[in-house]
């Protein structure tokens, strides 16, 4: 099985940015970290971090061509704002999970919105790093049992 994990905007800056909603962990430490679990959890993993929308939406366009069987994304901002990210996924069809490592939900009133998030087959939120290994097996799971 293969896995993008997809980071969009201020994602690079962890560690640096707001260390108390964060933590103090760099992306190269969750990347780190993601990498070692999958090897656990037995699938293959790609990462991808940009923060511009237009190059979030083409990695997930190329994903559907070169056959990746699962995404992880934490969209940062443009979980609020993004509906070009919400037709990527569902143009190309490839079950989702979207992460947020901050409860999006206990914050400010407009991160309560995700376009995203009706084009999920699960939201994992308010669970640190560790959400993103919930979302891979969340991804394993869903997958069990179908023959592609
Ligand atoms: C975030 C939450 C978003 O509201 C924010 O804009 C981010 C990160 C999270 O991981 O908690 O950039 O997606």
């Amino acid at each position: 099985m293969k896995i993008l994990v997809i980071n969009g905007p201020n994602l690079n800056m962890l560690g640096i940015r707001e260390p108390d909603i964060y933590g103090s962990r760099t992306y190269d430490e969750l990347i780190g970290m993601i990498r070692e679990k999958s090897v656990e959890l037995g699938v293959g993993v790609e990462f991808y971090q940009s923060n511009h929308e237009g190059d979030l939406v083409d990695k997930i366009q190329e994903a559907y061509f070169r056959k990746i069987d699962g995404i992880v994304i934490n969209p940062g901002a443009y979980t609020h704002t993004s509906v070009a990210l919400l037709d990527a996924v569902k143009a190309v069809m490839i079950p989702t999970v979207e992460v947020h490592i901050s409860d999006v939900d206990s914050r400010d009133e407009f991160r309560k919105t995700s376009y995203i998030r009706q084009a999920c087959i699960a939201t994992v939120s308010g669970r640190g790093f560790d959400g993103y290994i919930d979302a891979i097996r969340l991804l394993i799971d869903n997958s069990d049992g179908k023959d592609d």
